[in-house]
């Protein structure tokens, strides 16, 4: 275990000194076993301590309402070496254990962040936050758990999971992979297998823009779509139509439009849901499950919600962008200002954000990401002159549990239990984690936050654990306030303090065929049976 490192926001206030403390602990102290590549993996449930955090901390949480995604109660959690022992009723304990009381305050499951770019390579820059710093704001704003995307390196599968698990060495919190495909050939395919069945990860995320990087075209996304289903793995897309995005860019340049509104308005929300469309129907030829990222247009939740009406295992992911900000950020006379606000698929006109919250709290979509992708005002500087080189990304890992909280519970859109399910359970769900992240259960990991439904929070750059300079939800307040996070059963966040420990966060295995894949074999043979054919045939005699 290594040492830890108690402070407000030192990398903010003490930048400096702080990175320099941080490079001697993760460059020079000896990072114990556990934080091997290959203790990283997947630790059963409830025994073996060698793969749970170290220290045997004893915690008991009285007197809340905990959530769950399915029911609530007035209970006590008792926690020991990271892991939730007992809920329920009056729990008696020794006095060696700490005592948080949570009287009047939910209890839930720790956020599960299913979107996520920290340290990303990604248009000639790196993104500002690294598996530490972006981590630590996420456990600040009372997430637990993030997946985020591999990118291959020059379209190694392998090398480019070795360089994330490198990447992720400082980690504070657990995480979890996706992998990006960017390009296909037998080595590819390979990998492929290599990565479900050796490295856990169970979800490949195509890019159907970006083109001239990592946009793939329609044949890629066919082999890849039938190779997912072959491993049980999920298949994800951005969904935008790269070519026409690249003709809309030309377009708005022709017209002189260089600066960021001429990032949305190259590429409307006709091109997210055609996109949308395709992907969908592509899957439904191959008769695999399909995730569509960061839902930012009515068009393409509309696209979503027909499919699913069709019968199709489709799921929809906002982010809280697009849940809760619109476009006109992008038009304001200060480049600063504006280009923060740059990402794809862009932040839609006003509008847009209620009908995809209105989606949220009927289920056509499905869970809450953020897409969390940070540069700093420098970085976004790099397009001044031309919005097409302006690093696409925005803020959110910190912010996401309080803006859904404010959002959508405090106006009476979502239950309490539904706040779990569409800010935790349902990712551990979909990405067959569940119950060991995502509930609080006896035997789940003990990843909990106490959130305090009367006090206040309010967003800022100035207070911010991110080592971003700007934050897109600059100034915004709310109800609802994350007192409490507690990461494998240990107390990281508390009365607006931060304990983190370099290279504590476990890389989370997730084993393919989750809930998704149940029945496609059957949908499989009545699709064969319906054929009718191969059609006997005899030649008509001469
Ligand atoms: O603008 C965005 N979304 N940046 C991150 C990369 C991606 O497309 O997810
Ligand atoms: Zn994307
Ligand atoms: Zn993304």
């Amino acid at each position: 275990m290594g040492p830890k490192l108690r402070s407000d926001r030192p990398w903010k206030t003490r930048s400096l000194r702080f990175d320099l403390i941080l490079l001697f602990l993760v460059t020079y102290l000896p990072l114990s076993a556990s934080n091997s590549h290959q203790a990283q993996g997947f630790c059963s449930i409830g025994g073996d301590s060698s793969c749970g955090l170290s220290s045997s901390t004893k915690i008991l949480i009285k007197g809340g309402t905990v959530v769950n995604a399915h029911h609530k109660e007035v209970a006590d959690v008792y926690i020991e070496d990271g892991i939730i022992v007992s809920v329920r009723p009056n729990i008696m304990v020794d006095d060696d254990v700490k005592i948080i009381d949570a009287t009047g305050k939910y209890v839930m499951p720790g956020g599960i962040d299913p979107h996520t770019h920290l340290e990303m390579e990604f248009m000639g820059t790196v993104t500002i936050d690294d598996f530490f710093t972006g981590q630590a704001a996420a456990l600040a704003g009372g997430t637990t758990m993030h997946i985020d995307f591999v990118i291959p390196v020059n379209g190694s599968l392998s090398a480019g999971f070795e360089s994330y698990m490198d990447k992720a060495k400082k980690s504070v919190m657990d995480y979890g992979f996706h992998m990006a495909i960017t390009k296909w050939d037998e080595a590819v395919s390979k990998d492929m297998e290599l990565m479900v069945e050796e490295h856990g990860i169970n979800s490949f995320k195509f890019f159907m823009a970006y083109k001239g990087s990592l946009m793939i075209g329609d044949e890629l996304l066919l082999q890849g779509l039938e190779k997912c289903k072959s491993l049980g793995a999920l298949a994800m897309v951005h969904a935008e139509n790269g070519d026409a995005v690249a003709e809309g860019q030309k377009r708005m340049i022709d017209l002189g439009i260089t600066g960021p509104e001429g990032h949305a308005l190259s590429r409307p929300p006709i091109l997210e849901a055609e996109a949308t469309a395709r992907a969908i129907r592509l899957s439904s030829f191959v008769n695999t499950p399909l995730y569509v990222v960061h839902v930012m247009s009515i068009d393409a939740m509309e696209e979503i919600a027909k499919a699913k009406i069709a019968g199709q295992r489709v799921i929809g992911e906002p982010v809280v962008s697009g849940l809760v900000l619109d476009d006109s950020w992008l038009w304001d006379p200060d480049f600063t200002t504006a280009a923060k606000y740059v990402m794809s698929p862009p932040i839609r006109k006003a509008g847009h954000a209620k009908v995809l919250q209105a989606a949220l709290s009927t289920g056509i979509l499905q869970l809450v990401g953020t897409d969390h992708c940070t540069f700093n005002s420098t970085q976004k500087a790099f397009g001044f002159d031309d919005f097409r080189k302006i690093p696409n990304g925005v803020n959110g890992i910190e912010e996401r549990m309080h803006l859904i909280w404010d959002t959508m519970v405090e106006t009476g859109q979502i239950s309490v239990t539904d706040y779990v399910r569409v800010t935790s359970t349902e990712c551990a769900r979909i990405f067959n984690i569940y119950p060991r992240k995502g509930a609080i259960l006896e035997g789940s990991d003990a990843d909990i936050i106490i959130l305090n439904p009367k006090a206040s929070f309010k967003l800022s750059a100035a207070s911010h654990h991110s080592r971003s300079d700007t934050n897109v939800y600059e100034g915004r307040a709310g109800k609802g306030k994350v007192e409490v996070t507690i990461s494998r059963g240990r107390v990281v966040w508390e009365q607006g303090k931060l304990e983190v420990t370099p290279g504590s966060g476990k890389y989370i295995k997730m084993p393919p065929f989750g809930y998704l894949f149940d029945g496609i074999e059957k949908a499989d043979a009545a699709y064969m049976a319906s054929l009718r054919a191969p059609v006997q045939r005899s030649r008509a005699a001469a």
